[in-house]
């Protein structure tokens, strides 16, 4: 068998008509297909405004220097953030200076527990930031009625769930700003890149001024300003407002090339998240005879999951030593990821300390939690291949 990977980008020709027709126009940087792109991701996740941005990291960080702005926050402000998620969660947190308080997740949803979140919060608590992993949207009903009370603002990291729904309302549209990664794995892919969502008018400002170094004018001419159209406010004030910098802003944007891979992803998305939906029901219905070793992904039925990947724990009693059941897997050309395990990398021990202990249900994943792809490049060859593959495995646990 060929190699199975955890993640796929699939190319057609529609992506290389428009990636060739943005090379063709000979505008480099931001232009049509990047303002199209903006527009027609946010609206599907059911927001005014979207902003390309390099990576979804830097998605996060906007989104936080944007609040901190905004709100006026200072050093001493807290972030809460689930215990389990990939590292650039909480190192934008780090990055913009604000002080990262953990929350664990919940057993079945691998999502923050709703029930923890309080006891985490202090006086110096300013916002909240739901990762919705794997696909799986977070418990947003719970969580906004918590951020509601306190006065919290809320920040959706939804690097991993893209077009996710609970109640039919898509994840990105429950808080103040949104946050999503285009990196290869991810259900909507533009080779690297991001982009940040909001409907709130203000904070689009911000975020479209600090993508561009601090630019004074954000108006879409200006944004994409090509020389034809010149914006009437551009020379209204003695600096052209274009290169008046008004705050210490990044270097963060995209060019024409990701937002003609983008748009043509989008329009291709139905069809890429329709057959990772049907990968991800065939290997829980197949591998749910298995159940006594496999904790498989769990979602409530009000719950659209668009399974970026195929999380699987093992469960203790089991005895199955995970190093050996992924090594086994690993050696069959079936490619695992551990599952997004933060309190314990070198880095976070140096920062935060001994943590990991104080987050049980976290610390249950980081030990015996891995995923693999259920990706739109698999077919029933390579699901058919894995299900036997485990099965194997545990057919022959003594
Ligand atoms: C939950 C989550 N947040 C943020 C990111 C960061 O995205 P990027 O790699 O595009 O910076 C990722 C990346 O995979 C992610 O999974």
């Amino acid at each position: 068998m060929h190699k199975i990977g955890v993640g796929h980008a699939s190319v057609t020709e529609l992506e290389k008509r428009y990636v060739l027709d943005a090379l063709e126009n000979e505008r480099l940087s931001q232009g049509k297909y990047v303002a199209k792109f903006e527009k027609e991701f946010a609206s599907l996740h059911g927001q005014h405004y979207g902003v390309m941005c390099n990576s979804g990291t830097t998605a996060l960080h906007l989104a936080l220097e944007t609040l901190k702005e905004a709100d006026g926050w200072d050093s001493g402000t807290e972030v809460l953030v689930p215990a389990i998620t990939f590292i650039a969660t909480s190192n934008a947190c780090l990055h913009a200076g604000l002080k990262v308080k953990f929350v664990d997740v919940d057993k079945d949803t691998y999502n923050m527990d709703p029930k923890e979140i309080e006891k985490h919060i202090t006086k110096n608590t300013k916002c909240i930031i739901p990762v919705h992993t794997f696909g799986m949207p977070c418990d947003m009903e719970k969580i906004m009625e918590i951020a509601g009370r306190h006065g919290l603002r809320v920040i959706e990291d939804c690097a991993e769930a893209h077009f996710a729904k609970v109640d039919g309302k898509t994840v990105g549209s429950f808080g103040d700003i949104s946050a999503f990664s285009t990196y290869v794995a991810h259900t909507i892919t533009t080779g690297v890149g991001g982009i940040v969502c909001t409907d709130n008018r203000e904070y689009m400002e911000i975020l479209r001024s600090l993508v561009a170094h601090g630019r004074a004018c954000t108006c879409e001419r200006c944004v994409a300003s090509d020389g034809a159209s010149v914006c009437p406010k551009r020379m209204q004030t003695e600096l052209d407002r274009r290169f008046t910098f008004v705050r210490l802003g990044y270097s963060y944007r995209v060019g024409e090339i990701e937002g003609a891979l983008g748009l043509a992803q989008l329009e291709r998305k139905d069809e890429i998240m329709e057959k990772r939906h049907q990968n991800a029901e065939y290997l829980i219905k197949k591998l749910e005879k298995y159940r006594h070793v496999l904790r498989l992904p769990y979602h409530p039925d009000n719950v659209e999951h668009t399974y970026m990947m195929f999380p699987v724990v093992l469960e203790k009693d089991s005895k199955v030593d995970r190093k050996e059941f992924i090594g086994y897997l690993e050696q069959h050309n079936i490619e695992t990821r551990p599952m997004l395990p933060l309190l314990n990398q070198p880095v976070y021990k140096e920062l935060f300390g001994d943590i990991e202990k104080d987050y049980p249900v976290a610390e249950y994943i980081d030990q015996y939690g891995f995923y693999i792809g259920c990706h739109h490049g698999m077919g029933k060859t390579e699901l058919d291949y894995i299900v036997n593959r485990i099965g194997d495995f545990i057919g022959n646990l003594p």
